[in-house]
C-alpha cells in the first residue's frame, strides 16, 4: 500500500545556525515533524508540517488515563553523508507491541516506516556527521480524544519529533539494586514501552542519584532479587567468559540494542545465554573472582559500562575496565556510520533526495 504524505516545508531552517559540536541534550528539535490522525478506525492525513505546539483539549485521556507509548531511535550519515536508519522495522513491531498492551490502535509498519524516511531526508542537514553523533528520532502515539471515563480511547495522534543528539562518552558506572520500588511485574506492562513505566521511575532514580548512584539496577517484584533492567537500559553480565543477560519474562523491554548485542557477540564466538540472573550470583561472582565485565545497552547511550553496584549498603565491584563492552560499541558506532560493513543487514538507506 502506498501512503501519500502531504508535505509543507518551513520557509528557513534553523539547522544553520546550530553548533554541531556543542550539541545541548534534548531540547533542541528539527524543524518539522511527522503527524498522522486515527479517527473511526483508521489512521488518516499522513503530514510533515514546521514542528509547532499541537492544541491539545484538558479532557484529552492520555493527560487523565495514560494511554501514550513511545519508540527511541537514531539517524546517523555514511561516509557520503547518506542519512541511514538503524532497524527501523524491529521499533515498529515494539511500537505495535506497546499499543496492544496498551488497548491503542497498531500503526501501519510500512507508513511508520515512510513516516521516518520523509522527515530524515527532509531533516538530514540536522544529522550530526560525528561518530556517535546521531539524529535522535521520537515517534509516539497518544490518546488525544476528550472524554471522562475509563475505556480505550477511540482518538489518537501518531507524531514522530526528531532531536540532534552529540557523541555520548559514557563514564563507568555505578548502580543502586533497588529492593523498595519496582519497575515492573509479571503481567504489568514492563515489556511495553508505556509512558507511565518512565513516570514511576523517576523518584526511585532521584533517590538513587541522592545516594550517589548513577542508575537504578531494577530488581523482579517479588523476590527483589532478579535483576530485570538498568535504568532505561538492557544489561549484560560477562562471568568466566561467556555472557547472560535477564530472558525477556514480560517485565523486560525488548530492547533493539540488546537484541543486536546478541547478535554481534555471539557472531564473535561468544556464549550469551538468557536467563534468570539473581543479584546474589552476581556477588558471588565478584567475590570470587569470575565477574569479568558488565555494561547496560540502549538506543541513547550505545553501551554504558558498569563500575559496582551497592546492593543493601555493600558495594559488589565489577571491573574498572570493560575490553569486549568497548569493542561492541566500538561495532556498532561503526555499522551505523558505513565504517564497517553491514554484515547484519541492519541499516535501511535514506535516499538523500526522498522527498
Ligand atoms: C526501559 C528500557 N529498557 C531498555 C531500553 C533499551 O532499548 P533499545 O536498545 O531499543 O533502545 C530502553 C530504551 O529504549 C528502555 O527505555
Amino acid at each position: 500500500m502506498s501512503y501519500n504524505i502531504s508535505i509543507q516545508k518551513i520557509n528557513k531552517s534553523k539547522a544553520a545556525n546550530i553548533d554541531f559540536n556543542a550539541i545541548p541534550l534534548g531540547t533542541l528539535f528539527t524543524d518539522h515533524m511527522f503527524i498522522c490522525d486515527y479517527e473511526n478506525g483508521n489512521w488518516v492525513n499522513p503530514r510533515i508540517e514546521p514542528l509547532a505546539l499541537i492544541p491539545t483539549h484538558p479532557a484529552a485521556m492520555a493527560l487523565h488515563y495514560g494511554q501514550a507509548i513511545f519508540e527511541g531511535m537514531k539517524a546517523t550519515v555514511d561516509s557520503e553523508g547518506n542519512p541511514m536508519l538503524f532497524r527501523p522495522l524491529e521499533n515498529a513491531a515494539r511500537l505495535n507491541k506497546s499499543a496492544n498492551r496498551m488497548g491503542m490502535p497498531n500503526f501501519p509498519v510500512e507508513l511508520f516506516v515512510e513516516g521516518l524516511k520523509h522527515l530524515v531526508s527532509l531533516e538530514q542537514q540536522w544529522i550530526p556527521p560525528k561518530e556517535g553523533s546521531a539524529l535522535y528520532l521520537r515517534p509516539f502515539m497518544y490518546a488525544d480524544e476528550p472524554f471522562i471515563g475509563m475505556r480505550a480511547a477511540t482518538h489518537y495522534k501518531f507524531i514522530i519529533i526528531t532531536s540532534p543528539a552529540g557523541p555520548f562518552f559514557s563514564k563507568r558506572i555505578k548502580l543502586w539494586a533497588e529492593k523498595k520500588y519496582i519497575r515492573a511485574a509479571a503481567g504489568g506492562t514492563g515489556e511495553a514501552k508505556a509512558a507511565g513505566n518512565y513516570a514511576a521511575a523517576i523518584r526511585p532514580t532521584e533517590y538513587a542519584k541522592a545516594k550517589g548512584y548513577d542508575q537504578v539496577l531494577w530488581l523482579d517484584a517479588v523476590a527483589h532479587q532478579y535483576i530485570q533492567e538498568v535504568g532505561t537500559m538492557n544489561i549484560f553480565f560477562k562471568i568466566n567468559g561467556k555472557f547472560i543477560t535477564p530472558k525477556l519474562d514480560g517485565s523486560v523491554l525488548d530492547g533493539i540494542t540488546r537484541k543486536s548485542v546478541i547478535e554481534l557477540l555471539r557472531s564473535d564466538g561468544y556464549e550469551v545465554t538468557e536467563r534468570l540472573i539473581s543479584i546474589t550470583e552476581i556477588k558471588e561472582a565478584s567475590l570470587n573472582g569470575t565477574l569479568e565485565e558488565a555494561f547496560g545497552t540502549g538506543t541513547a547511550v550505545g553501551i554504558a559500562y558498569i563500575q559496582e553496584i551497592g546492593l543493601d549498603g555493600e558495594t559488589i565491584f565489577v571491573s574498572n575496565e570493560s575490553p569486549v563492552g568497548n569493542a561492541v560499541n566500538n561495532t556498532l558506532n561503526a555499522i551505523k556510520t558505513g565504517k564497517q560493513k553491514d554484515r547484519f543487514n541492519w541499516m535501511l538507506k535514506v535516499k538523500k533526495e526522498y522527498v
